[in-house]
């Protein structure tokens, strides 16, 4: 937890100043009147002290005056008194007509040349009787000074003026030692008010900046955090207001995310590929068939415009036409997808409503890619069997009319013609009878009956029933089946696929040649069966499509030899409804290998 990261949050410097602040203002104001407080009564003391001293002075003097004492006597006086009195006052004295008789600040010589004072307003309210105090600069260096002044009277006969004077630097030393109590209590108080300060605000902010934190967690998507609460003051009730806030949004975010997890499962489950694109065409989403469809891979693409990624210009303009407000309905429409892979897909863009903002579009592709081609297999189909049918129904029907037309009554003819139709007549019943065959495979109306079989007498059973037919054109016959080797299926199918392939084998393998049936217990619980020849093979651009039906590489040769087409499309289903495979291998002039592969058992 990164709590008070920094040691003081803003905050709490904020509160800290704004104590320091009003202690200040405090402090200013308080000395100030202090100041100002006692300056008056230190001047009251000080002139009260100066007037008691003049008074004790003026009985000394008042005779000297009265008298008319030469400067020098009156001189010597207030040198003398000056000396004593210990607030460093300066003592003059001044006669009647305002002359100095006696300044204990100056030296004799002086005194004779100074100027008459009787001007100076204390004097003048001293010579009319009253006790004056005067507070101005001197003519000296000592500026501002306070002066004293009283009559030197006998009874109403004022003689002169006795003057104490200070300087006011002693006031303002006082004065100074004053503020500099104050100034120093001031610092003091200061100290303790920012010790105290800070202590207190961090104590208030604290759960402020740890509130902070925790908010800033959240939107940061973690809601594991919460507040430590103490108390019940305003800041304890909004912590528990986060807390209760960080629980309700955690569970809602959850909630979210399982909704989400839940369209996402369900989407990406779709067969259908489901592209939501926004307003600007710009990529909101693709599941995962969509994905699949453009080759996205894992590739992330939600945000990228839809441009980027399709560059199928039929889905372009399905999606330009989209993203109107008005369209209600949904625009369809078949579209084929080029190389790499060839695709089809039913494409489908309807309005998607985005709030507020408006309409994106919703597109959903339905890959009918093989739909299509199983149409197409079935109509060719139809065409082929029709196809089919029709060589030996015209055959039949040519033979026919042309023994009604006489050659009936020709005997050699006519057996020989009635043979012919027989022929073709048996051509089409066995195609009929394929025919009707693989309809049941298909359909599902074959039912297997599985057994246990010894897979090397089935082989000698077939390879017996050939016997005469590889005789006669000096095929060699050779059953290569292991013995004790066991296979799970369908007597009767079983024995039909190895017919069919053998009958292959031997029509499409010269005179000489070898035909070998032979088998291997393959892997997962599968035997390996083949039906091996050294006949003229397939080439192998044949080799793919050779199990359809009706493929034949060379489909006159087929007929000529009693062939339908359908024996290899046959077997494959037969060995697919035993689960197994079928695959073949061939060299054109060197031989087919035909194999297959059942269950064990
Ligand atoms: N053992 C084989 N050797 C060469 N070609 C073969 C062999 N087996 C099948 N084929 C080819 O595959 C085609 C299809 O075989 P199949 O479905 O049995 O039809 P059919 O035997 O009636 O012609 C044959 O027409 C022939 O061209
Ligand atoms: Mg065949």
């Amino acid at each position: 937890m990164g709590f008070g990261r920094a040691l003081l949050s803003g905050l709490a410097l904020r509160l800290t100043f704004i104590l320091l602040a009003m202690t200040a203002i405090g402090m200013a104001v308080m000395g100030l009147y202090v100041t100002r407080a006692l300056e008056a009564p230190l001047m009251e003391y000080l002139t009260a002290s100066m007037v008691r001293d003049a008074r004790l002075i003026h009985d000394a003097v008042l005779p000297y005056v009265a008298q008319g004492t030469p400067i020098g006597a009156v001189q010597e006086l207030t040198q003398k008194y000056g000396a004593m009195l210990d607030t460093d006052a300066r003592v003059t004295v001044i006669g009647v007509d305002g002359t100095v008789l006696g300044d204990s600040g100056r030296e004799l010589s002086e005194v004779r040349r100074m100027a008459n004072q009787g001007d100076w307003p204390e004097v003048r309210a001293a010579l009319a009787g009253g006790v004056a105090t005067q507070l101005r600069r001197g003519q000296h260096r000592h500026g501002e000074m306070l002066y004293v002044a009283i009559p030197l009277a006998e009874t109403t006969q004022i003689k002169g003026v006795l003057r104490l004077a200070i300087p006011l630097t002693a006031v303002h030393k006082a004065a100074t030692s004053v503020h500099q109590t104050v100034a120093l209590g001031a610092l003091l108080a200061f100290a303790v008010v920012l010790a105290v300060g800070l202590f207190l605000s961090r104590r208030v902010t604290r759960p402020v900046t740890e509130m902070q934190a925790i908010a800033r967690w959240m939107a940061e998507g973690d809601f594991a955090q919460r507040v430590p609460i103490s108390g019940t003051d305003e800041v304890a009730e909004l912590g528990r207001t986060l807390n209760l806030m960080a629980e309700r949004l955690s569970e809602k975010i959850q909630d979210l995310e399982g909704e989400r997890a839940k369209v996402a499962a369900i989407l990406d489950s779709m067969v259908e590929g489901v592209i939501a694109i926004d307003q600007r065409g710009r990529i909101l989403l693709v599941n995962h068939a969509g994905r699949s469809i453009f080759d996205l891979g894992r590739e992330p693409v939600e945000g990228r415009p839809l441009l980027e990624i399709v560059r199928h210009k039929a889905i372009l303009d399905l999606v330009a036409g989209g993203q109107h407000r008005d369209v209600e309905g949904t625009r369809r429409r078949e579209i084929e997808l080029g190389p790499p892979v060839d695709r089809i897909l039913d494409a489908q863009a309807s309005a998607l409503a985005l709030a507020p903002s408006g309409y994106g579009t919703l597109l959903v592709l339905h890959d009918v890619t093989e739909l299509r081609r199983l149409e197409r297999v079935r109509t060719e189909f139809v065409a082929n069997v029709s196809h089919e049918l029709r060589t030996p129904l015209t055959s039949i029907r040519g033979y026919l009319e042309t023994l009604l037309d006489g050659a009936l009554e020709e005997p050699a003819n006519a057996r020989r013609f009635l043979e012919i139709a027989h022929t073709h007549a048996e051509r089409l019943s066995r195609l009929v009878d394929d025919l009707l065959q693989l309809s049941d495979i298909e359909t599902g109306k074959l039912v297997l009956k599985p057994a246990r079989l010894r897979l090397h007498e089935v082989a000698a059973d077939v390879i017996a029933f050939f016997e005469k037919q590889a005789a006669q054109k000096s095929l060699t016959l050779l059953n290569h089946v292991p013995v004790d080797l066991r296979v799970q299926a369908d007597w009767d199918r079983l024995t039909q696929i190895l017919v069919n392939l053998v009958d292959n084998a031997v029509k499409y393998t010269p005179g000489q040649g070898q035909i070998t049936l032979g088998a291997v217990p393959g892997a997962h619980g599968f035997v390996k069966v083949w039906v091996a020849d050294t006949g003229i093979g397939i080439p192998s651009t044949d080799l793919p499509r050779i199990t359809e039906r009706f493929y034949r590489v060379d489909k006159a040769r087929s007929r000529e030899l009693g062939g339908t087409g359908l024996g290899l499309a046959i077997v494959k289903h037969l060995v697919q409804a035993h689960a197994g495979e079928l695959w073949l291998e061939s060299e054109l002039g060197k031989g087919t290998t035909v194999n297959f592969s059942l269950p064990e058992a």
